[in-house]
């Protein structure tokens, strides 16, 4: 069975740095906003490792330098507003360079942040390579949007702008909008886990499709909260959203090109660790199938992606994936359920890397590019 990720180099890879020399040698200026988050401290140390993206602008509410948020991070760079990082992408764009831009933010402040750059680049905009890694421009169906998160959508003239960015599953679409919302981090999980199952018409939509999964302390970002805080979380496991988990919309949106709409069982639970999320599904068989021949489904709908192995003989962990842009999956065929067993890390698969792989796909870089595909393996 293939493990993609073990070997040396993939198909893809191969594929991409063959093409390298036509790719173009001029670096490509970055702007960040939310630069004191989680997931933007993350963005900084992947961009150390990329060859050709390069911080131009840190966009804070705070003054702070970023090495006093990140002291992970070795470079130094004063932080800058809004309206004055808008301004420069303007005039970065307006020499025909390009320009690229993540959005690190609170769900819900991306949408204004889009809307402004729209406003301000004009006809530009389309030219700024642009990823979303909040949840506002996910769902495509403003309805399944309202129904997720119990409001309007904020900018629903922007949603078709955006691909969703989960590039195994949607790879064409990022690299043809040149603007994507990275997939949630849970989210990730469930479609990397169920898709191609579902794809290969494997699955019964009219039984329910339940999931297991445990996150770690990072998912709830920077700031300090009453559940992230050490003493209750260290040693502790507990389930929450238990009347259904905002992610479960962005998997019903990639079943419903296949005219499937299963009720989902979707139980999250918060984990004793800081970075990882472990995710246990439980799907009903449509047909007879064996653990050998569910997971060659799984492995030839992964066959090439550098970032995702599936496993044979051996279960997922979380320490294999930490720190690492890859998802490890395992395919158990249980009497008539199949189990599907997926690890990834949230900060990185689920968040920041996955963040700056789609920005590979639309800049035509190779997809690889400033990723980790190595997990810690120590604590
Ligand atoms: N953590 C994960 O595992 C994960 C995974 C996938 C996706 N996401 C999503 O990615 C986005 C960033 O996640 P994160 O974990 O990095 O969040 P975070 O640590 O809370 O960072 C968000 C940053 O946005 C800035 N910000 C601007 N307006 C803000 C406001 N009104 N309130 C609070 N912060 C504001 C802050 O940076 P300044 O202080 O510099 O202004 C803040 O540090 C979120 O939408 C999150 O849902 C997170």
């Amino acid at each position: 069975m293939s493990a993609n990720v073990g070997s040396p180099r993939t198909a893809r890879d191969s594929k991409a740095q063959a093409s390298e020399q036509a790719i173009d040698q001029a670096a490509v200026g970055v702007w960040l906003f939310g630069a004191r988050g989680l997931l933007a401290g993350e963005l900084l140390r992947l961009l150390e490792l990329h060859p050709r993206l390069s911080l131009e602008g840190a966009v804070s509410r705070s003054a702070q330098p970023l090495s006093q948020a990140h002291p992970h991070w070795l470079g130094d760079k004063l932080t800058q507003t809004s309206e004055e990082a808008v301004d420069q992408i303007a005039k970065r764009l307006a020499t025909k360079d390009k320009a690229a831009v993540f959005l690190a933010l609170p769900h819900g402040d991306s949408a204004a942040v889009v809307a402004a750059l729209h406003q301000r680049l004009g006809k530009d905009f389309e030219r700024l390579a642009l990823v979303d890694l909040a949840a506002d421009f996910r769902l495509a169906d403003p309805a399944l949007y309202r129904s997720a998160y119990g409001h309007e959508h904020p900018a629903p003239a922007e949603l078709a702008g955006f691909a969703y960015g989960l590039p195994e599953l949607n790879r064409a679409a990022i690299q043809k909008h040149g603007r994507a919302a990275a997939a949630g981090c849970f989210a990730t999980a469930l479609q990397l886990a169920s898709a191609p199952a579902a794809r290969a018409g494997l699955l019964d939509a009219k039984l329910p499709w339940h999931f297991f999964g445990v996150t770690g302390s990072s998912g709830s970002g920077a700031e300090p909260k009453p559940g992230t805080h050490h003493p209750h979380r260290h040693g502790n496991l507990w389930a929450y959203s238990l009347e259904g988990h905002r992610h479960q919309a962005e998997l019903v949106q990639c079943l419903r090109p296949l005219g499937m709409e299963p009720p989902i069982v979707f139980l999250p639970h918060s984990g004793p660790f800081a970075r990882g999320i472990h995710l246990t599904a439980a799907l009903p068989l449509a047909r007879a199938a064996t653990t050998q021949s569910a997971l060659e489904i799984y492995s030839q709908a992964y066959a090439g992606e550098a970032f995702v192995e599936v496993l044979e003989g051996r279960v997922p962990d979380l320490r294999s994936v930490a720190a690492s842009n890859r998802a490890s999956i395992g395919v158990h065929v249980r009497g008539s359920v199949l189990c599907v067993l997926v690890t990834l890390d949230n900060v990185v698969k689920g968040g920041a890397g996955q963040a700056l792989q789609c920005m590979n796909v639309i800049l035509g870089f190779p997809e690889t590019w400033g990723l980790p595909r190595f997990g810690l393996g120590v604590c």
